[in-house]
């Protein structure tokens, strides 16, 4: 990891884990194999992140859409996040890794929630890593929800509308506590967000990779973060007033 340049690396880094099916398929194996695959992944970018001092990893691990899977294919995903927040928990302890969850608790299944929970009390005093699992999450339903929970402030009288703004407004969001992502990684090379973070997002970077999620390991994240580091955020304004002055042309 020696050619990133430790100064410009991301403050958070969310990931869009696709492709567990395709490389399962590829194998002649069934799709859950795949995601339980994917699981190794998820723990060698972890180990990553927390090498490197990337503080914040948010990744998109079963959306409101997935419900739509074949039973089976829900039914296997839920258990295996339940073994994972289960079997790293000890892990996540001994490192220091915060565990938090985006979505909605309503709808996971009681004995992963348990586990969730239990992972998120244990590590809540924690601030090297966070990791993010968002569960049950879709980016409208939490733009709405947050509409919903403003809306009761001001019916309860303890907001005016008039004092809503984005940073107020994202109070409200699963993600208050969070930075916004300043890269998103999508693995599998489909070029959409799929109702991932789409307040939050506003200005991230986006690396889509062919890789699928399986097979995308610490070099491929490097090379990631090798690209991240070589675009130029601008948040809008021009070139010239975003380069320090000591790189501009005169
Ligand atoms: C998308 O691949 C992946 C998911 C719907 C689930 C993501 C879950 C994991 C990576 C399992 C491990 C995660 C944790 C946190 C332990 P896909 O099934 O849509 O693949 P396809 O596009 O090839 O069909």
């Amino acid at each position: 990891m020696q050619q990133l340049d430790p100064k410009r690396l991301p403050r958070h880094v969310a990931i869009i884990m696709d492709g567990n099916g395709r490389w399962a398929k590829q194998k002649l194996r069934n799709r859950v194999f795949g995601h339980e695959e994917g699981a190794n992944s998820v723990r060698e970018i972890v180990r990553c992140c927390r090498e490197l001092g990337i503080p914040y990893l948010t990744l998109y691990a079963f959306s409101k859409e997935n419900w739509q899977r074949p039973a089976s294919e829900v039914k296997a995903l839920w258990t295996l996040l339940k073994r994972f927040l289960k079997s790293e928990l000890p892990e996540l302890i001994d490192k220091h890794v915060r565990l938090c969850h985006v979505g909605d608790t309503e709808g996971i299944p009681g004995d992963v929630l348990r586990e969730l929970d239990a992972a998120v009390t244990q590590t809540a005093h924690f601030n090297t890593l966070t990791v993010s699992l968002a569960m049950n999450y879709g980016g409208r339903q939490e733009i709405v929800r947050a509409a919903k929970l403003f809306a009761a402030d001001v019916l309860a009288g303890k907001l005016q509308p008039e004092s809503l703004s984005s940073e107020l407004f994202s109070q409200f969001l699963f993600t208050a506590a969070l930075p916004a992502p300043d890269l998103v990684i999508r693995t599998g090379g489909e070029y959409r967000v799929s109702n991932f973070l789409l307040w939050q997002l506003a200005y991230a970077e986006l690396y889509i990779t062919k890789v699928l999620w399986p097979d995308f390991r610490e070099p491929n994240f490097v090379e990631a973060l090798n690209e991240y580091q070589q675009r130029e955020r601008r948040f809008g304004k021009t070139s010239e007033q975003t380069q320090p002055e000591s790189a501009r042309a005169v």
